[in-house]
């Protein structure tokens, strides 16, 4: 039996997800959606799954972009998870209708609440939620994988669907990140360090006289600022005082995908 798992993520909180499903359930491929992986347009195998960040209510631009592309068998098992602050809106009703424009179901959908990683609004949750939520994933993921693992069927549900549904629609086609990124600039810590280069996953960031320069092709994941060893970069001025977040047991160097030489290898660890 292939398993596949394509997996989006900025602060590590969806491949977390995407790793326990994997040790769970065994001999399973995990394949990072960004922009190097773009060339994944055909997948041959027989359980596919989805694990992804809710931004705005709705899909990463890039998770709709790839699953658009991807060709999937017929007969697949397809299930997905949706990691959020609290609730998915729209998401799972989207990604739904790109299956369905595939004459394709999914067969198991899950929302697994994680800490809110938006930072540029407002601070991570505090440290006490943080490990109740981390708690509560890791003691949901057996439950979660024997589904997956038998191939069962389980339908999605959130409380107050409706309304977060609606509201979510509306609030997802606002949703237009590529240019948000001129809002980010990096602070007097900047040491050139390239992580965040290397870790963008639409390589969206070039360093330009030492300095990271961002290219209007974001998807807004947030990783180039809360993943920086340095803490510097910023996004307007609201951040300079925010606390970063990151899942803790995922390492930054899973992240990189492409990009130059670090400054010292163990930078960012
Ligand atoms: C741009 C952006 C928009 C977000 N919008 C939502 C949202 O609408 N609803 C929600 O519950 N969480 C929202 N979040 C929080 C993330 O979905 C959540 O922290 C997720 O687990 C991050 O996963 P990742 O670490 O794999 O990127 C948003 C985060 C970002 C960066």
């Amino acid at each position: 039996m292939k398993t596949i798992i394509y997996f989006f993520t900025g602060t590590g909180n969806s491949l977390k997800v995407a790793k326990d499903i994997q040790k769970d359930i065994g001999d399973t491929q995990l394949i990072r959606i960004c922009k190097e992986s773009t060339d994944h347009t055909i997948t041959d195998a027989d359980r596919i799954g989805f694990i992804f960040p809710v931004y705005y209510y709705g899909l990463p631009v890039m998770v709709k972009e790839f699953i658009e592309k991807l060709s999937i068998p017929d007969k697949a098992y397809i299930f997905s998870i949706a990691t959020c602050g609290g609730s998915v809106g729209a998401a799972m009703k989207q990604l739904k209708q790109l299956f369905l424009e595939k004459d394709l179901e999914i067969s198991a959908a899950f929302k697994i609440q994680m800490p809110d990683c938006y930072q540029i609004m407002y601070e991570p949750p505090p440290e006490k939620k943080q490990k109740r939520l981390f708690e509560q994933q890791e003691a949901s993921m057996h439950e979660v994988a024997d589904i997956i693992a038998n191939k069962r069927n389980k339908k999605f549900y959130e409380k107050g669907k409706y309304l977060t549904k609606i509201f979510g629609g509306l609030l997802s086609k606002t949703f237009k990140p590529k240019k948000m990124d001129k809002h980010f600039w990096a602070d007097e810590n900047c040491n050139a360090c390239l992580s965040c280069v290397r870790l963008c996953p639409a390589e969206n960031i070039e360093m330009v006289n030492q300095k990271p320069v961002w290219l209007q092709q974001c998807e807004l994941c947030l990783g180039c600022m809360q993943w920086c060893p340095q803490k510097a970069i910023q996004y307007k001025k609201g951040t300079i005082k925010r606390k970063r977040y990151h899942h803790p047991k995922i390492q930054i160097k899973e992240l990189f995908t492409h990009g130059g030489e670090v400054n010292g290898s163990e930078k960012g660890e």
